[in-house]
């Protein structure tokens, strides 16, 4: 029996003003995976997922995820019954007023666990800011201002706040553009960890090639409005579609890849 899809996006079209974006986007996650999706500047790609949160309407077309109709839902019935759902935003999305270490926290401080149903004591919820803080390589900087922060701590410090919150379904949008290797490396294994741990469904966009290749089971292509090509990871460097092919002629890519592209011409 085929498996169900955790995240079913199918036929979005949106347009804003004149400017058509979105043009029958569909795209399957199954569970437990991660799909990685990659395409040129300006495709579309934080729109879809913006689509896939709830927070833009479509045009037309349907997401559900989890088996609940996102585009039919009120934002408070997304609040109440998706809280499962999480995204880590390309801009970090922190609050500003408050510090490093509420925003972490922010979510145990508004929902109980998502499991046990229980509310994290403020012991709990310091214990677990100090952890995600390190995990993301930003110890002891719960006083610290958002405003303080580079572009790239900012979008580390809003990766804390994911970890702190568990969600079992996560979209991240550039997790790593900005940042130095090694610190992409961490955030990579931060990524494929907690896909291991909570058995997660994610979606991935990102530039970085070498990091789809981490964190990826399968890669798809977004190529004006659609999802153009998918496949598992191993299989996408292959693929003989011309737009696929230019965008990897013109990425950087890793070493490994090199090697495998050559052996294959
Ligand atoms: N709220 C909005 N109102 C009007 N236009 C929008 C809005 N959101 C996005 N767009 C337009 O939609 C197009 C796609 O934007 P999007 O941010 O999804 O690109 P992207 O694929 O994520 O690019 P990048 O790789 O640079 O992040 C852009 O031309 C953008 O200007
Ligand atoms: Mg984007």
């Amino acid at each position: 029996m085929k498996k169900k899809p955790m995240i079913d996006v199918k036929n979005l079209w949106k347009t804003f003003g004149s400017q058509p974006v979105l043009k029958g986007l569909s795209l399957q996650v199954f569970p437990g995976e991660t799909v990685v999706i990659l395409g040129r500047s300006g495709a579309g790609k934080s729109v879809t997922l913006r689509h896939i949160m709830g927070l833009v309407p479509p045009d037309e077309g349907t997401v559900e995820v989890n088996g609940l109709m996102i585009n039919e839902m009120t934002q408070k019935e997304r609040f109440h019954k998706i809280k499962y759902l999480g995204m880590l935003f390309q801009s970090g999305a922190l609050f500003d007023s408050l510090s490093v270490g509420e925003n972490a926290e922010f979510f145990l401080t508004q929902f109980p666990d998502i499991k046990t149903g229980k509310w994290a004591s403020k012991k709990e919820r310091r214990r677990r800011v100090g952890e995600a803080l390190e995990m993301v390589g930003l110890p002891g900087t719960e006083h610290k201002a958002p405003s303080e922060l580079s572009g790239g701590m900012r979008r580390r410090v809003a990766l804390a706040r994911l970890i702190v919150y568990r969600p079992t379904i996560i979209l991240y949008d550039e997790p790593t553009a900005g940042l130095d290797p090694v610190t992409a490396m961490q955030i990579n294994e931060i990524i494929c960890n907690t896909q291991k741990e909570l058995n997660a469904t994610s979606i991935v966009v990102t530039h970085d090639l070498r990091s789809a290749l981490e964190v990826g089971d399968r890669l798809a292509y977004h190529h004006d409005g659609q999802i153009v090509q998918v496949a598992p990871k191993n299989e996408f460097f292959l693929i003989e579609d011309p737009r696929v092919q230019a965008f990897l002629e013109n990425t950087e890519l890793p070493d490994q890849l090199i090697n495998r592209r050559q052996k294959h011409a």
